[in-house]
């Protein structure tokens, strides 16, 4: 119940707050799993939006794109909106690639046509985000940007690492993480209500988190995660770039986000998708939606937000709206499937072994499971 109104709180907060420039989940993994065709209607949770802007290059016929952060929909919204409209594929890599334009007013202006007129207001206020560098801005830029004064490393540093065997790069690594967990501000920073906010955990993620690591601390949490990050392919980890340098890997294509490449690019302008942007919770649009209206559901990690009877709720409405055969993509810090954990396994199945490779290949590590559900009763 304390942590339930702690968590009402957090929403209130955290609804206020820029927090992210960047979408911390792997949508090259969901473009690989959702499948979407032109017929295709998507339901999805925008976070910082580049999981939205990603599905414009399989054409589905409509995306809504809602979140209860309007500052994360807004920047949801100027992605998909330079996905369509930006015909060069230079400028479209120096808005939203490099994150920084010379003239950030003229550059979003024109790219507010189609958008609501809240979200053209936003930006109007806050082009200067793209003075510097977009993916510095916001709650966790701020962050990892103490994170690397405090860590000392830099793009060399990295690409070092990644000349390493996975296997001896912890040894490599182990000083520096124990020299930033007894730095300042960092201990006094991570286990606070303040770096929940800027990490996007609410307390009760944050529980499954701690019991998913058998951590103790957050700080346990964080350095697990990092030994983990430690493993991966360096060079195109662009959660690792952007965290330990404020940059993409410009020199590797791979290294972004799906929709910052080239191919995508050029298959998302010719999109016919229409895409509507709702500041709203999932759940207030699920009670209001109609059977059939979505035949996919993009939820990020928002069950993870959840208490259990408030996650059985929600995907009893999916369920609803979604009817026989609609896939749901949800992310976990959990390993637990969400569905065997809530007794619904007669609503949903996962789809395997899809989820189970798609846990494998994502690439931010901050997740023990991506799995895909289907409502049950479908072909
Ligand atoms: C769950 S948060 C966690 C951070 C996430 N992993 C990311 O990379 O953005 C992702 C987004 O979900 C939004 N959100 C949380 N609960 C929601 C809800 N019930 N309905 C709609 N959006 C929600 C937040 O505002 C945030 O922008």
């Amino acid at each position: 119940m304390a942590r339930q109104l702690a968590d009402r709180a957090f929403a209130a907060t955290f609804r206020h707050l820029f927090a992210f420039s960047l979408l911390y989940e792997d949508s090259e993994v969901d473009n690989r799993v959702l499948g979407l065709d032109p017929r295709s209607r998507v339901l999805a949770v925008s976070g910082a939006g580049c999981g939205v802007a990603g599905l414009l290059a399989a054409h589905p016929e409509r995306i809504d794109a809602i979140d209860i952060n309007p500052h994360h929909l807004a920047l949801a919204a100027l992605k998909v909106a330079a996905t369509r409209r930006v015909t060069s594929y230079a400028e479209f890599y120096q808005l939203l690639g490099r994150g920084r334009h010379a003239d950030p007013a003229g550059a979003l202006r024109p790219l507010m046509i189609d958008l609501p007129a809240w979200v053209a207001r936003y930006w109007s206020a806050n082009h200067d985000r793209f003075r510097t560098n977009l993916y510095a801005e916001g709650l966790a830029g701020t962050f990892q940007r103490w994170l690397r004064r405090t860590m000392g490393v830099d793009a060399d540093f990295l690409r070092a690492l990644h000349r390493l065997p996975p296997a001896d790069r912890l040894a490599h690594l182990a000083p520096i993480l124990a020299s930033t967990r007894r730095a300042w501000p960092m201990r006094a920073l991570v286990n606070t209500p303040l770096f929940l906010l800027g990490i996007g955990v609410n307390f009760e993620q944050r529980q499954r988190n701690l019991r998913a690591n058998r951590a103790a601390t957050m700080m346990d949490v964080v350095t697990a995660h990092f030994e983990r990050l430690a493993q991966t392919d360096l060079e195109t980890n662009w959660f690792v770039w952007v965290g330990l340098t404020g940059e993409f890997n410009h020199d590797h294509p791979a290294a972004v986000p799906p929709y910052l490449r080239a191919e995508n690019h050029r298959r998302a302008l010719a999109a016919p998708t229409r895409v509507g942007f709702h500041r709203e919770s999932l759940q207030r649009m699920l009670a209001a939606a109609t059977p059939g209206q979505w035949s996919h559901f993009s939820l990020c990690d928002v069950l993870d937000w959840l208490p259990a009877g408030a996650q059985r709720q929600l995907l009893h409405r999916i369920a609803r709206v979604g009817g026989p055969g609609a896939l749901v993509l949800t992310r976990s810090v959990e390993s637990a499937c969400v569905v065997d954990r809530l007794g619904l396994s007669e609503l949903y199945e996962r789809v395997e072994p899809v989820s189970t490779e798609a846990s494998e290949q994502e690439r931010t590590r901050l997740y023990g499971r991506v799995n895909v559900y289907r409502v049950a009763g479908g072909a």
